[in-house]
């Protein structure tokens, strides 16, 4: 149907520490990716600063998603791994984006509204631009599938709405693809280990409430220890689970991580109680997040590698984005050469 070949796009802001919700919810979904498309992995760094970023932390934060990337397995030979400022295709293309979405479109983002709150009048105007930069990071190269979670939903249904209204616009059918998203599983939306109906977020102001890839065993330990259970031991099978956020949210887990299912994990720890389960999660964690903790901290010894990585990325990226700007500026009648 589609005239486009598939293509793989997604991106991580590099803001605030990468936790387990990071990985479970998308690096671990982008390695496997890898198997089956041709993949761009980007870190958004124009996306982060639509809202203030301390400079040093930016820098840090941006080279430890790539690290974590490198890290969970993605083939930085195979694929492109890149930030975003570094192709300025991005920005070229989200302004033409800026001319084809309407405001009406941007005013139902549900995004925007949480993130920007009462005070909308100081919101910068990147924030409220921001998906129409997330439409031109996919275009940009035709990508045709879109990792995301469940909250980025409705920013790739504008990524299409603005693909098909530039396709009509200028009577250029098929110009650009309508992405599909490839949405995660269900069991990978990971909660905070302190309140079980909030998501694992790097702004908790807990640190116990999220395990950071970069936590060494005891501290991963200690969280687990202390993560909210309550007081039965838990059930048989997953229905036992539905009034119980936080026993699910780590049989969750527990299932994510060993690749198995929320079923089998409790046909094994049904009936036992959490100071079991507890341990037994605990080694599960270590076992799978130790490795690539141990390696991201490798990476982070050597910056100069990693900026490398990104920097060839970069030169692999612009070669696919600069042949599709062109035809835009030329189906567009914007003289460029
Ligand atoms: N908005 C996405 C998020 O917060 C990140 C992102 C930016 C992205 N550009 C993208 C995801 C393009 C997929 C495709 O998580």
């Amino acid at each position: 149907m589609s005239a486009h070949s598939p293509r793989v796009f997604s991106g991580v802001q590099p803001t605030g520490n990468l936790h387990l919700g990071n990985y479970l919810g998308a690096i671990r979904n982008f390695v496997r990716l890898q198997e089956e498309y041709d993949c761009l992995y980007c870190v958004v760094d124009l996306h982060a600063v639509t809202i203030w970023q301390e400079p040093a932390e930016l820098r840090a934060a941006t080279l430890e998603v790539a690290s974590a990337f490198i890290a969970a397995g993605i083939d930085p030979e195979k694929q492109i791994i890149f930030n975003q400022s570094q192709v300025s295709a991005h920005a070229e293309l989200a302004w033409i984006f800026n001319c084809v979405a309407r405001l009406g479109w941007l005013n139902r983002m549900t995004q925007f509204k949480d993130k920007a709150g009462k005070n909308r009048e100081k919101a910068s105007v990147g924030l409220y631009a921001y998906p129409n930069l997330m439409a031109a990071d996919i275009l940009a190269y035709r990508a045709t599938h879109v990792p995301i979670g469940e909250d980025q939903t409705q920013h790739l249904e504008l990524a299409r709405d603005i693909a098909q209204k530039f396709n009509n616009d200028f009577n250029a059918p098929d110009f650009f693809p309508l992405p599909e998203p490839l949405l995660q599983a269900e069991g990978a939306r990971i909660m905070s280990l302190k309140d079980g109906s909030k998501k694992m977020s790097k702004s908790d102001p807990s640190d116990l409430a999220r395990i950071n890839l970069s936590d060494d065993a005891d501290l991963i330990a200690r969280k687990v220890r202390k993560a909210r259970t309550d007081p039965e031991p838990l059930p048989g099978d997953p229905a036992g689970l539905a009034e119980r956020p936080e026993a699910r949210n780590l049989v969750g887990i527990y299932a994510a991580l060993g690749d198995s299912s929320m079923e089998r994990v409790l046909s094994e720890f049904g009936g036992r109680n959490f100071a079991d389960f507890k341990s037994a999660l605990t080694e599960l964690c270590v076992e799978k997040l130790g490795p690539m903790g141990a390696e991201m901290k490798r990476l982070t010894a050597d910056p100069g590698y990693v900026e490398d990585v990104l920097a060839r990325g970069a030169d692999r990226a612009r070669a696919i984005a600069a042949p599709v700007m062109a035809e835009v500026y030329q189906t567009m009648g914007i003289v460029h050469r």
